[in-house]
């Protein structure tokens, strides 16, 4: 197991555009996995290549209360969303904060899997909103760009 600084707001790298991943290598593979130690070691739902440094288009998610399902998105794009949600949502690269952000309610997303697969995947309710919120950071934006009336301290109004 190995974990990854997760870099914080204010770093540049969480402002650039990532690469695509054109193959898996093993660098590609040890960066997946430290990922994922890094995610569950942070108790976060997802995390982006760039949050830990690394300028590809990759992520993970884990949005179960067992932490046994991660999914891993490699070039994602989102090709249907529909409906609105609006609620509370965080990020590891911005600890302790929160903010209110509205996203689809429903989204389903084209992505490679680990072995360059293509799949799609469907999300609603906190997986769809971790789906835009970690395609987001691989585009250089953070959900602060979107959180309606500023971000706060957790646990404070
Ligand atoms: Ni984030």
């Amino acid at each position: 197991m190995a974990l990854r600084k997760i870099r914080e707001m204010g770093d540049p790298v969480l402002n650039k555009k990532c690469r695509e991943v054109k193959e898996i290598t093993d660098n590609v593979k040890v960066l997946i996995e430290d990922m994922l130690d890094t995610m569950y070691e942070a108790q976060g739902v997802g995390l982006a290549a760039p949050q830990v440094g690394i300028l590809k288009r990759i992520v993970v998610i884990d949005v179960t209360e067992e932490r046994d399902e991660p999914i891993i998105l490699i070039n994602p794009e989102i090709i249907e969303e529909d409906g609105t949600q609006t609620g509370e949502e965080g990020c590891l690269s911005v600890p302790g904060m929160s903010g209110i952000v509205t996203r689809p309610s429903r989204v389903k997303v084209r992505a490679f899997d680990e072995n360059m697969q293509e799949y799609e995947i469907e999300g609603e309710g906190l997986l769809a909103r971790a789906f835009c919120h970690e395609i987001d950071h691989l585009d250089g934006h953070l959900y602060v760009e979107r959180a309606e009336g500023g971000i706060h301290q957790v646990g404070q109004e």
